[in-house]
């Protein structure tokens, strides 16, 4: 019997870092997806294949020695088998550019924990689902909120935070995003490290950066709820910029790529953990496509996205 399930990709709209350090951060998940196919086999073997590479290995070895970026899918896959004798095949199948913020890691981690649950379990929770997506995440991202797995198993737009969790918004503002693609990978762990050693180096500097991005983000999910014009929206993606930039996220290409985005649509900034990755520009039909062929002249890969509302699918 084959399991299989597919979560979408996230982008961070306001609040990325900030949240590891729990202001609250809002997000949606877009329709780009990762789908995950799960199998019991006759040998005791685990093996995965992805587009970044592959693997294969018996279960129950000490995490420490899978050195492997499909660590993740080894611990669900290991922790469901427990003491039977079976070993699961997993194939991955995913449309998110991997390593640049839009969530790859984490919709992998969510449709690997619902396919992997269903070859044991009939039924499945999404609430069982995000914890082992989490608790898997976490075996290569120690530090993660656990924001990015939350939007790909529910999808839709939410805000998040740590205590908390999540809470669905009804937003009735109307606008797209335009997504640019720096294509430098990066590490999430090591950008997140390096926001650590500047809270560390400069504590009352990053805690006043805090307490701005926490009053921008109330500000903003007021103006989501009574889906107030959307200029007044791009203003507050720029502020995040600026906040972006103060904790040493961005770079040379990151800012090039949001001078555009913010001079072509209401507001532009980088999203997810940056150092690399992906920039999201704020428009509309009156700028949309205008936003899209300055990325395109300029020789940046960019799409312009919707939201999903489906999060977690499972077949
Ligand atoms: C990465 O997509 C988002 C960060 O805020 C890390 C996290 O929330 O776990 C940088």
């Amino acid at each position: 019997m084959k399991s299989k399930s597919s979560a979408p990709g996230k982008i961070i709209l306001f609040g990325e870092h900030f949240v590891v350090y729990g202001v609250k951060a809002i997000l949606c998940a877009i329709n780009k997806r990762v789908s995950v196919t799960a199998e019991k086999t006759q040998d005791a073997k685990i093996s995965i294949t992805s587009n970044i590479g592959s693997m294969i290995s018996e279960p129950h070895k000490p995490l420490s020695e899978i050195a492997s970026p499909l660590k993740p899918l080894y611990y669900m896959a290991d922790k469901m088998i427990k003491d039977q004798n079976t070993g699961i095949n997993i194939v991955v199948d995913s449309e998110i550019p991997p390593g640049v913020g839009l969530g790859s890691s984490s919709a992998c981690c969510v449709a690997g924990a619902a396919a992997i649950i269903g070859l044991f379990k009939r039924e499945s929770s999404r609430e069982e689902v995000l914890n082992l997506a989490i608790q898997a995440e976490k075996t290569i991202f120690a530090n993660t909120s656990g924001a990015d797995c939350t939007v790909c198993t529910y999808g839709g737009i939410m805000s998040y935070d740590k205590i908390n969790g999540f809470e669905v918004i009804a937003s009735k503002s109307n606008f797209n995003l335009v997504v640019a693609n720096s294509n430098l990978e990066r590490s999430t762990e090591s950008v997140v490290a390096g926001v650590k050693q500047l809270k560390e180096r400069d504590g009352a500097l990053f805690s006043a950066l805090c307490s701005d991005e926490s009053k921008l983000v109330d500000d903003v999910l007021q103006l989501l709820k009574t889906g107030s014009n959307i200029s007044e929206l791009g203003q507050k993606v720029v502020r995040n910029q600026r906040h972006l930039e103060a904790i040493g996220v961005s770079n040379d290409t990151l800012r090039d790529m949001v001078k555009i985005g913010q001079r072509e649509s209401f507001g532009a900034k980088i999203t997810g953990a940056g150092g690399g990755g992906c920039i999201f520009a704020l428009a509309d039909s009156s700028n949309l496509q205008r936003t899209v062929d300055k990325f395109r002249e300029n020789n940046y890969i960019c799409f312009s996205t919707s939201i999903d509302f489906k999060g977690l699918d499972t077949f």
